[in-house]
């Protein structure tokens, strides 16, 4: 019984405690491996080039085709997928300090309140390898180490994302170099190795992978944490035998691919239109991407050969997904993401495991805010009063019962700049990339609608218009459809019930973000736009809600003086409390 006694070692029970009967941690306690990519699309068909994950995960597995990150850029991304709360609850809204990076979600005190710690203090071993945060680098990983981990090896800055040059730091041990080793292929052997130490433990186990691929090669002189670091942004490099691959590939060319027609608004509308040898090079770009992600897709072959041989398949998920999406050419667009369009905020999500339907596929909405309440709902954690996210039905049975009451909503926040990753017009006016938008699907209805910091607005309809080419909302006097309907209504109903939507979600906590219209409609009755698109609601909505959605200014990072109105500022938040204890469940009955 050396293993018992060491189970009780680790849970730190006293030798002369009386001897447990049963093991403390029953083989049916599943385990978890998550596999999280950098930068990589759903759009831009770059699963359709991984044949591994189509075998292992897509076929044997369920894929969310509507699954949204809800700040399309790494580090900010990542928190909110390790804490289960958006970015405005956060604060870590950049990669580089002083909004973002590691450093930030250190002095946020999110190192002792993210789901690895949860995952331990449950009882759970927990593994990382690969790309933690930004800004995490040879300097500052052990000041102080990532929380959590049982057992990790992190890419650090200023290696994180270069293909050949990586360097990564593994449990208490000094940053090794592995200088001219292709990045995905050192961080698949550790992955291997953490792997069979997972399951060497005789524990339930949570692994973390996260490859850098199919991020863009950055060379950076100096860190985030530099006055003035250096960076040189190039395409993604495959490994050696990857090279020659699909040289025929271009990046799809879609309605929205360097259009005609300016699209967009703020500072997306200016782009000039491309020109053949920037259209050629970001044709290369993308084949780079696919290339990359070659590594990525043996790699997920090599864990699912270990999944067999370890026989533990039957009692382990595989949750496959990226940080945030990306474009290339879309609007006009140079390779990048940081914009709130379908291309950057859509990611994969395919989930395989015990009970979850095999080659199978849905819409109902899933945000990365909801990732750490699933993690801890499939283990059988208790969920947290503060997650703004919901767990995600995994079973049909639950898929079924969510397509008519799971919400249908994503928030979409940003802040800061867009950097084009090509090498291309870097354009300076991206500096100014702070926004709001709200995602909606629902039946009869698919919508996207944004409010820039300079108060420009945005509406889609993704029904109509799906490569968001047709802004309802455009100043530009000849491109406005005033007659445009959706549900058969003129968009004027349409949009003041969206703008007060997006003011509680914009300022939204916990539950508030995830039934939304209950703050505006205390007494309960409505639950989607449709409802609340009734006119018995028009005065509501076109009269007494005055207070809309706008920026006083541009600002980089969440300054509460440039955000405009917040939600619980206005009057009914003695409303939404008293819903709260008197008419809707207190959010712990529901789960
Ligand atoms: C790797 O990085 C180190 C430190 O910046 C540098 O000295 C070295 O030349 C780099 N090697 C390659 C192959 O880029
Ligand atoms: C990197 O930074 C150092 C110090 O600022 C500078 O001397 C060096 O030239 C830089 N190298 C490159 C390749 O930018
Ligand atoms: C094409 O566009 C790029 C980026 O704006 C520019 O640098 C280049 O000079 C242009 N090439 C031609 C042939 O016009
Ligand atoms: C997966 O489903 C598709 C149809 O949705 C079908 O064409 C395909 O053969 C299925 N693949 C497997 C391996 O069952
Ligand atoms: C960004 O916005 C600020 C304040 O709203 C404005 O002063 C500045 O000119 C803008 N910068 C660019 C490059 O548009
Ligand atoms: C939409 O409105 C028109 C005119 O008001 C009406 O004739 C039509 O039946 C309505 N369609 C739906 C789907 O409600
Ligand atoms: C977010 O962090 C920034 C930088 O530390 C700080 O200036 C700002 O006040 C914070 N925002 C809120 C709403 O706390």
């Amino acid at each position: 019984m050396r293993g018992l006694a060491c189970l009780l070692a680790l849970a730190g029970l006293a030798a002369t405690e009386s001897p447990v009967q049963k093991p403390l941690y029953p083989p049916s306690k599943p385990n978890v491996i998550f596999i999280l990519t950098d930068d990589q699309d759903a759009h831009l068909d770059s699963l359709d080039y991984m044949p591994f994950v189509q075998k292992h995960l897509l076929e044997k597995g369920t894929h969310y085709r509507s699954h949204y990150c809800t700040t399309s850029v790494c580090c900010p991304s990542r928190v909110t997928l390790w804490t289960g709360k958006l970015a405005h609850n956060t604060n870590v809204t950049d990669v580089n300090p002083p909004y973002g990076g590691y450093p930030k979600f250190i002095s946020q005190g999110l190192n002792e309140n993210y789901l690895p710690v949860w995952l331990q203090e449950a009882q759970y071993n927990t593994y990382y390898t690969g790309k933690l945060f930004n800004v995490h680098t040879v300097d500052n990983y052990n000041a102080p180490f990532p929380a959590g981990f049982t057992g990790h090896d992190f890419l650090l800055d200023p290696f994180t994302y270069d293909y050949l040059n990586s360097t990564f730091q593994r449990d208490r041990e000094l940053p090794q170099s592995y200088e001219g080793a292709y990045s995905t292929d050192i961080l698949a052997q550790k992955a291997y190795r953490l792997l069979d130490e997972a399951v060497g433990a005789q524990r339930p186990f949570f692994l973390t992978v996260a490859p850098m691929a199919p991020h863009c090669n950055v060379f950076m002189n100096g860190t985030g944490l530099d006055d003035n670091p250096v960076f040189s942004f190039s395409a993604p490099i495959p490994a050696k035998r990857h090279e020659n691959l699909f040289e025929d590939v271009q990046v799809p060319r879609t309605p929205s691919f360097n259009p005609e027609q300016p699209s967009g608004a703020n500072w997306i509308k200016g782009l000039k239109r491309q020109n053949e040898t920037n259209v050629d090079y970001n044709d290369h770009f993308y084949r780079t991407r696919l290339r990359a992600l070659q590594a990525v897709d043996e790699l997920v072959d090599g864990i699912f050969a270990r999944l067999y041989e370890h026989d533990i398949l039957d009692n382990t998920y595989i949750v496959y997904s990226s940080d945030n999406g990306y474009h290339i050419g879309q609007h006009r667009l140079q390779p990048g993401k940081s914009c709130g369009y379908e291309e950057d905020i859509n990611v994969p999500l395919i989930v395989r495991g015990p009970g979850i339907a095999e080659n199978a596929s849905t819409d109902i909405v899933t945000t990365h805010t909801d990732l750490a309440p699933t993690f801890l709902q499939l283990l059988d954690i208790p969920l947290r009063r503060d997650f703004d996210g919901d767990p995600i039905p995994l079973t049909q049975r639950q898929i079924e019962v969510a397509k008519t009451e799971r919400q249908e909503h994503v928030t979409v926040e940003y802040w800061g700049f867009a950097a084009g990753e090509g090498i291309y017009d870097f354009d300076l006016s991206a500096y100014n990339n702070t926004y709001k938008a709200l995602r909606i699907r629902g039946k009869g209805y698919n919508l996207y609608y944004s409010v820039w910091c300079n108060n420009e607005h945005e509406l889609y309809d993704m029904a109509t218009d799906p490569h968001q080419l047709h802004n309802l909302l455009s100043t530009d006097k000849q491109n406005t459809q005033t007659s445009h309907t959706i549900l058969n209504l003129s968009i004027s109903k349409v949009v003041p019930r969206l703008d007060s939507l997006l003011l509680v979600l914009k300022s939204c906590k916990g539950q508030v973000c995830v039934k939304p219209w209950n703050a505006l409609h205390p007494h309960g009755g409505v639950s989607t736009l449709k409802g609340a698109l009734d006119a018995r609601y028009d005065h509501f909505y076109e009269v007494e809600q005055t207070t809309k959605v706008h920026f006083e200014e541009c600002v980089r990072g969440y300054l509460l003086e440039a955000e405009g109105p917040q939600f619980d500022s206005i009057n009914r938040k003695e409303d939404a409390a008293s819903w709260f204890f008197r008419g809707g469940l207190p959010w712990y009955e529901w789960v």
